[in-house]
């Protein structure tokens, strides 16, 4: 899983190459590499670490094509030679997806002769490419791939031959056409500003990649056509402003993502009310944060729909044998519209006759394809690993489709986007999580808790705290509480309770006096009248939000437990906008 870059023609490849990685680093952080076609030289340059150390290698470079590759590890840990490009003979590869029969390639290739350099999937690629070239690496690659099962987007060169080779099955590839020069990359994010015309290569399709021209040919190496359409990837303006990360400059921009979001939303509201038409039963799917962001659609359709709506995490979904009648409506949750589960799970439900709707941050994905209607969120582009406003994006819209199923106008509903926004803004404006962070910066393990729509914050507020302070904890439901996670409470760890429904906030402030009285330390984030009153007094931590009703409080809380977990991780001196071991879209399963 990993972003892969190809570029061919009369510009400064090295340079090409190095500035699509940069915009595809989101894909994986932990290496970076890129084969280029330098003179009559192929030169090789793979380093462990960010993009950034690839620069001093290549700046003098004055390549006419080059293959580059960010990688996120998942076989063989990240390190120089677990890099790709992976080159064998004259052959560079660089390779995104996973091929699940490696090993036994792997046997036969060692059996006969070839030596390996790396514990990845992927080198058995540039082993197969050495073995069958004889002068063409079209034909190099077709029998390649014969042999690979898994997923695959593959580009290759040879020294020697100004041409870039690709191949791709259920991993994304496009096509960028240019003047004088052709680009190929894991998405068109990574081609804003370079090319005005993409294709999207099919599953199983080829493509021979010249500055001259492109040709893609499909499984039977017959030359097809893929239909050119307008690259909508724009450069934004992605520099920091005043915020020393990008986690709170996303943080900050949440109310704006709503505000946009609805926006956008008077656009699909027609298609969406045509997909749900005759509706019985919505399961709503996911993966991380597009999942939690889904449990709070579930609870939207069902308070204001009034249609049994079900959650599933995306990649348990697939392989329940799920029961889909052709009533069923499957929305699929994801910021990129990548992640190869939500992706199946989409395809899957699809093919069991379930109307498939996308909410997406993405205006081009795999999802958006699947899908018979897409909702979009307008989140704009979120650099930050750790999903922040594109997470309010996501539950704005999903209150956006709940409200439309329900039958009220979006003009009806315009003003409760208004007054999210600006309550949002007021929490970031005032919230000061700085004393309960350096807590939790201390603790041995931070619990969040809530229940109903707070249960469903809490648990995005565990996992933001954990995916960049490495602070460990868990979000549970509070009633849950004494029901086995008492165990774990002592002077050492944190809860965070979520209390912004009155009907539960009495039997909320019970589940803190249980912590209290047990020796946990115990923080509380509400914007119900009284609760403070009713607390006992050794709560250190009350953060207050400004009142609301109960089914918009998610998004305060969530701009709340967002800049709690973005102090924690600043105190730990950990990268907020790029923790260790993750990546912001996940392609493999
Ligand atoms: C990765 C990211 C998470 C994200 C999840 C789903 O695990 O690290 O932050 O929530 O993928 O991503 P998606 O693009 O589908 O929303």
């Amino acid at each position: 899983m990993c972003g892969i870059i190809g570029y061919i023609g009369g510009g400064n490849a090295a340079r090409e190459v190095y500035q699509g990685l940069k915009r595809l680093e989101y894909r994986g952080y932990d290496s970076a590499g890129g084969a280029f076609l330098n003179g009559d030289e192929l030169v090789v340059v793979k380093k462990q670490g960010r993009v950034e150390k690839l620069l001093p290698f290549i700046d003098g470079l004055r390549a006419t094509a080059g293959i580059g590759h960010t990688r996120w590890a998942t076989h063989g840990a990240p390190s120089d030679g677990n890099a790709h490009p992976h080159t064998v003979g004259d052959i560079s590869v660089v390779h995104n997806g996973i091929i699940e029969n490696y090993a036994e390639l792997k046997s036969e290739l060692v059996a006969d002769g070839a030596v390996f350099v790396s514990d990845t999937d992927s080198e058995v690629i540039a082993h197969l490419l050495n073995k069958f070239y004889d002068g063409d690496l079209a034909y190099a690659m077709k029998k390649t791939v014969d042999m690979l099962e898994g997923s695959y987007a593959i580009l290759a060169v040879r020294r020697g031959v100004q041409r870039i080779y690709a191949a791709c099955n259920k991993s994304p590839l496009i096509i960028g056409y240019g003047d004088g020069e052709n680009f190929c990359a894991s998405d068109e994010p990574a081609l804003a500003g370079k090319c005005d015309g993409i294709s999207v290569l099919d599953d199983g399709d080829f493509a021979e990649i010249s500055a001259e021209g492109v040709i893609i040919y499909d499984g039977d190496m017959q030359a097809v056509i893929r239909e050119i359409s307008p690259n909508l990837a724009v450069c934004e303006n992605l520099g920091l402003g005043d915020c020393p990360h990008y986690m709170l400059k996303e943080i900050r921009e949440v109310p704006l993502s709503v505000t946009q979001t609805v926006k956008a939303f008077a656009g699909a509201e027609q298609k969406l009310k045509a997909a749900f038409a005759g509706v019985d039963r919505i399961i709503l799917t996911g993966c991380g944060t597009a999942y939690h962001a889904a449990l709070l659609g579930k609870r939207y359709f069902e308070i204001f729909a009034k249609i049994p709506a079900e959650t599933e995490i995306a990649s348990e979904f697939r392989y329940k044998n799920p029961v889909i009648g052709k009533n069923t409506a499957v929305i699929a949750v994801s910021q990129s519209g990548e992640t190869a589960d939500t992706v199946e799970a989409a395809r899957l439900a699809r093919g069991l006759g379930a109307r498939v709707i996308a909410v997406t941050n993405s205006r081009r994905s795999q999802l958006n394809r699947v899908a018979d209607a897409v909702v979009p969120v307008a989140a704009g582009v979120e650099i930050c690993v750790a999903a922040t406003k594109s997470y309010t994006g996501q539950v704005a819209a999903l209150l956006a489709c709940a409200f439309a199923v329900a039958g009220y106008s979006y003009a009806e509903k315009a003003g409760v986007f208004g007054n999210i926004a600006e309550l949002c803004g007021k929490v970031i404006e005032n919230i000061d999580a700085s004393s309960l962070a350096h807590l939790c910066s201390r603790s041995r393990g931070v619990y969040f808790l809530g229940r109903d729509l707070d249960y469903a914050v809490a648990l995005e507020g565990s996992l933001k705290l954990k995916e960049i302070s490495y602070v460990p904890g868990e979000g549970y439901p509070a009633g849950e509480l004494k029901h086995g996670t008492l165990a774990l409470i002592d002077e050492n760890t944190v809860s965070v309770f979520l209390i912004t429904d009155e009907r539960l906030a009495g039997k909320c402030a019970n589940a803190v006096e249980q912590v209290v009285s047990r020796g946990g330390r115990a923080a509380v984030i509400t914007n119900v009248n009284g609760v403070p009153e009713k607390l006992p007094e050794c709560v250190e931590h009350i953060i207050l939000l400004p009142e609301c009703e109960p089914y918009l409080a998610p998004f305060l809380t969530a701009v709340a437990v967002q800049t709690l977990a973005y102090r924690t991780a600043v105190i730990l001196n950990r990268d907020p906008d790029k923790p260790r071991n993750l990546a912001k879209s996940v392609t493999v399963e």
